[in-house]
């Protein structure tokens, strides 16, 4: 038998002005859109904001609907919005940071399941790591250098053919 052990390193910062300027800003771009989330249903805000290559910020927040299943989290929006604008710019990095009004969320928030795949999948075709921002609604920052460590044992294009 063989064991395999993956480990995921997140870096925590215990203010936004602990982060380059660049991350600031991406960060910021990220609580700036949170009014515009629509998010009646679940009362939880998402805000995301996608630096690219070009140094562009694109930015999204989740969009709800009374049909449940189909909504959208703020980080795809993100990632639909940069490539529909930028089609094949590298992701250099993805802030997301949240408004919880059920209950007060202070440490960050990670990406769900679905945005991870989707990210990662962004981060495969075009060959460089996604550097991943969190932040909850107080001050600390949790930082990931790259999408791979978030997402193990994946499922690819590379199991397709
Ligand atoms: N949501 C996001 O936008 N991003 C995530 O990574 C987690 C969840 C949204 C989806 C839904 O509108 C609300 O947060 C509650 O799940």
């Amino acid at each position: 038998m063989k064991k395999l052990k993956f480990e995921t390193v997140f870096k925590i910062f215990e203010n936004l002005n602990q982060l380059p300027d660049e991350e600031q800003q991406l960060m910021n771009a990220a609580s700036a859109v949170l009014p515009e989330a629509y998010a009646p249903y679940s009362k939880f805000h998402v805000g995301a904001a996608i630096l690219l290559e070009n140094g562009k910020i694109v930015t999204g927040t989740n969009q709800e609907n009374a049909s449940f299943p189909i909504g959208l989290c703020a980080e795809r929006i993100a990632i639909a919005a940069a490539t529909s604008l930028y089609p094949k710019m590298k992701i250099i990095a993805i802030a997301v940071t949240i408004k919880n009004f059920n209950k007060p969320t202070l440490e960050p928030i990670s990406p769900c399941g679905a945005c991870r795949q989707v990210l990662l999948e962004k981060e495969q075709e075009t060959g460089n790591s996604i550097k991943i921002l969190m932040k909850g609604e107080g001050k600390t920052i949790c930082k990931l250098e790259s999408v791979s460590s978030l997402l193990p044992l994946s499922f690819g294009s590379k199991d397709l053919h």
